[in-house]
């Protein structure tokens, strides 16, 4: 039996898997460890996104090893998409990393640890086209006991000229619809009231004759006081059939995340997107017509291969139309084996491209601040999730729009559905006051 500390760095989608891989470990005996101290194994479970996500995580690797130094049997493990991505590179680049293993070969680790026991080292990168880990119950890792992820497909193939997820995590696949009902009729059974459907591209989820509408009708039915949330859409593929089915059931959240990456139609070519900004507005439209309450929520980035002053002008004037609550902003990143990486040129100096961001999020950090003031004096139904981290007095929650509300604690408890009314703002949080 080895303890084993699970250190999760990178997206949503990395923190499901990181409760597989506790599954499977705890499943071949092994108990999983609270901290790094006493540890026999830390297994990190890495993105590869951006430089500076993989950056942060060699840096981590090196600070491990004064604590290898403490500890003898500590073992390093490098799970995820810098695994898939580096292979063995990564550990003949670290010495101590023990094993490198990708997203599909989860199901190894237990051979991968008794290897290292024997003094081998290893790496297991095989991507699948089939591994769904359906059968597997993840174990709650990082859980409130109130809202949970539930991994519903893997991989991409829509081959965005700048994004090395096809490559780390392989073909797209989906997962049977029975065993997400169970896994989320199981967690509402335990109490939770919230789950996280999730993929790169949930709108082509298809298993048999399921599509995605047809599986948010299925997990919503479930019952109303679950709420359904899910992550990420690709605009191309959000049809009005989602719509509708999101429209219809009120415990499927008014939120809708949808990457827009840019507001110009040259750069959305060269980016291989596949929509134009006029189909994306229409979406938007869309959304807007079927549900006027709906939140809009994006991902962007500045400074792609060849973007112009011109092109940059135009996201920020798709910024000021869509007028957004909430926008992950990234600079670009050149990824080894993309496209962008082979035949377009990283022609944008990086003072540059973080001037261009800069703009964005000042623009972007006004208009949630803008928007977040219309909400004063409104009521809305809070799901509350814990302790406000600046004080004990208070509360803090979402509503269905995914928006945090902070206020006074009363006779609120964790876990329940209270309603609250806004009463003051910032740029991120909605401050208001218990009125049920
Ligand atoms: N550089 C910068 N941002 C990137 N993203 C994906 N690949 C890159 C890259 N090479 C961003 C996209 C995507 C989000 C998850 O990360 O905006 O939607
Ligand atoms: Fe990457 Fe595009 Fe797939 Fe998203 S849809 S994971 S940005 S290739």
């Amino acid at each position: 039996m080895e303890r084993v500390y699970i250190e999760t760095y990178g997206c949503q989608m990395n923190f499901a898997d990181s409760e597989v891989v506790g599954a499977i470990l705890r499943d071949a005996g092994h108990c999983l460890a609270e901290s790094v101290d006493g540890a026999d194994f830390v297994l990190i479970n890495t993105c590869a996104i951006r430089d500076n996500a993989e950056q942060r995580v060699r840096h981590r690797v090196r600070e491990l090893r004064a604590q290898q130094g403490r500890n003898k049997r500590l073992r390093i493990g490098i799970l995820g998409c810098m695994a898939e991505r580096l292979q063995s590179r990564l550990m003949a680049e670290e010495d101590n990393v023990s094993f490198v293993c990708g997203p599909d070969s989860y199901r190894r680790l237990p051979q991968l640890m008794a290897q290292v026991r024997e003094g081998q080292r290893g790496a297991e990168v095989e991507l699948s086209t089939t591994e769904t880990y359906a059968d597997i119950e993840p174990v709650r890792l990082a859980s409130n006991g109130i809202s949970a992820y539930i991994s519903i497909m893997r991989g991409c193939q829509n081959y965005c000229s700048y994004c090395v997820v096809p490559y780390t995590r392989g073909r797209e696949r989906s997962r049977d619809p029975q065993t997400i009902v169970a896994e989320a009729r199981g967690l509402f059974e335990k109490g939770y009231k919230e789950v996280t459907l999730l993929g790169q591209n949930v709108n082509s989820y298809r298993f048999d004759n399921v599509g995605f509408p047809e599986l948010m009708a299925m997990v919503a039915e479930i019952s109303p006081l679950l709420r359904v949330r899910f992550a990420t859409s690709h605009p191309k593929d959000l049809s009005n059939e989602l719509l509708e089915v999101m429209a219809h059931y009120p415990n499927i959240c008014r939120c809708i995340h949808l990457p827009v990456q840019s507001g110009s139609n040259r750069m959305l070519k060269l980016m291989n997107r596949k929509y134009t900004v006029e189909w994306y507005l229409d979406r938007m439209a869309a959304i807007r017509h079927y549900m006027p309450d709906c939140s809009i929520t994006t991902d962007v980035i500045a400074g792609f291969c060849g973007e112009t002053l011109e092109d940059h002008e135009a996201t920020l004037e798709l910024f000021r139309k869509v007028r957004y609550d909430y926008a992950y902003m990234f600079k670009y990143s050149q990824r080894d084996g993309t496209y962008a990486a082979k035949h377009l040129p990283d022609d944008i100096a990086d003072e540059e491209k973080t001037r261009r961001l800069n703009e964005i999020i000042a623009l972007q950090g006004q208009i949630a601040l803008e928007n977040n003031r219309q909400e004063v004096g409104c009521e809305y139904e809070v799901l509350v999730e814990g302790e406000s981290h600046r004080s004990k007095e208070q509360l803090f929650g979402r509503n269905s729009q995914n928006k945090v509300l902070v206020f006074d604690r009363r006779d609120a408890v964790p876990g329940t559905y209270r309603k609250v009314k806004v009463t003051d703002c910032t740029a991120a949080t909605l401050i208001g006051e218990l009125c049920d």
